[in-house]
């Protein structure tokens, strides 16, 4: 049967990579902070979202290729930065940048992920995206820009909206520990789930290998309290401005959601922003990113660039948020579902269902190319519940 047949959703994917990910694993890939309230906004933003189709206007040939950033690019999507990806599905990091290189969607490594910039950096191809939480020592912070650009990553994303760690209570119920800890507890989950155990036995148990290269003593760790926190810095405009200095190439800031701070981004030289809420797992306050999109739009100006992610499941949600203001939108879990639920055969699935997806959608409203959504947006929604 075809995958088509059996997986025509991201939901099915997201059902199928549950049973095949140990618990604990899949709470850390699910959890948000707090009631985790924000990924239930997250939704209810973007289905408030209603596009007019149009009529009689013939037919239309979708084009999703663009120019994001001064690359190529096949689809107005791609994969943002995970953290611990490796835990997820064995090896995913090297997966996916594999998948991005050979079908031109941009690839985003965390710097808490479990593969270092050299050991994926050359699989990305010019796809790859580096993410930088900005780190206290100078020093540091050019040795990783330095490892990364010699990796071949060539723009930086700075990811601002973690000033602190939060609270992922989902994850201490969990007992889970970055990196895992292993109890008995999930030793038992483990050998519930034999295709990710068999993977992870021939991966090798992930570590967050970049930054443990850089953690000397580092004391004993809580669960929110792992080494990648405590090497990180909360970073002000001279630190960002630093960085700016210390790449050579574009900087996306990351976690914006407030029009003075696209703004600013702005004039301070950063190349994009990146209008994120960070899939609620910092800010339980936070308003559903689609809904601070159009102010965030209306701050930069027609022409600046425009990332967007926070809950996107379909291409539907994707022509949303290039209604409302994005030029490219990035997806964190939908790919860790994906992987979960096919391995390596996952994100080449997602990638065709949410193709199909946008392309239709784009049929419906009588667009060849997302950027024109925004003309057509026609129904108003109503106002936000935030
Ligand atoms: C398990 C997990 C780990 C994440 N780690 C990072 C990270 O290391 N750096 C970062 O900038 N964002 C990180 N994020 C946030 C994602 O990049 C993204 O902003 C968020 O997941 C929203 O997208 P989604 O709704 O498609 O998952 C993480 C998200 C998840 C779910």
């Amino acid at each position: 049967m075809s995958l088509d047949l059996r997986y025509p959703a991201l939901s099915d994917l997201k059902a199928r990579a549950r049973s095949r990910m140990p618990d604990f694993v899949w709470e850390y890939l699910v959890s948000a902070t707090g009631t985790e309230a924000v990924v239930p906004r997250n939704r209810a933003g973007l289905d408030r979202v209603l596009l007019s189709p149009a009529i009689l206007e013939g037919a239309v040939a979708p084009d999703l290729g663009q120019t994001l950033l001064g690359r190529e690019v096949s689809v107005p999507f791609g994969v943002g930065p995970v953290g611990m990806s490796g835990l997820m599905w064995p090896g995913a990091e090297a997966i996916l940048a594999r998948f991005c290189a050979a079908q031109r969607l941009p690839y985003c490594l965390s710097t808490v992920a479990a593969a270092a910039p050299e050991d994926v950096g050359g699989l990305a191809g010019d796809m790859g995206w580096f993410q930088l939480y900005p780190p206290k020592d100078p020093g540091i912070r050019r040795d990783i820009l330095r490892r990364a650009r010699d990796a071949g990553f060539h723009t930086l994303i700075f990811t601002a909206d973690v000033p602190g760690p939060s609270r992922r209570e989902r994850q201490l119920r969990a007992q889970l520990t970055i990196p895992p800890r292993v109890t008995a507890r999930m030793l038992a989950q483990v050998a519930q789930r034999p295709a990710w155990a068999l993977g992870m036995a021939r991966a090798g148990m992930p570590r967050l290998k970049l930054m443990e290269s850089y953690a000397q003593a580092s004391g004993p760790t809580g669960s929110t309290g792992h080494v990648g926190y405590q090497l990180r810095a909360a970073p002000d405009w001279a630190y960002l401005a630093e960085t700016l200095a210390e790449w050579d190439g574009p900087v996306v800031l990351k976690g914006v959601l407030r029009a003075q701070d696209a703004a600013r981004a702005r004039a301070e030289g950063v190349a994009a922003v990146w209008v994120s809420n960070h899939g609620g797992r910092q800010f339980e306050g936070s308003p559903a990113s689609i809904d601070v999109l159009p102010a965030v739009r209306a701050a930069v100006g027609p022409e600046y660039p425009v990332i967007f992610d926070g809950g996107v499941e379909s291409g539907l949600d994707i022509l949303r948020a290039c209604a409302l203001g994005a030029d490219f939108v990035m997806l964190g879990r939908g790919w860790h579902y994906a992987l979960g639920a096919l391995g390596a055969a996952g994100p080449d699935h997602l990638l065709h269902i949410l193709r199909e997806d946008l392309a239709a959608n784009m049929v419906q409203m009588a667009i060849n190319r997302v950027a024109e959504a925004g003309r057509r947006l026609g129904l108003q929604t109503p106002p936000p519940d935030v």
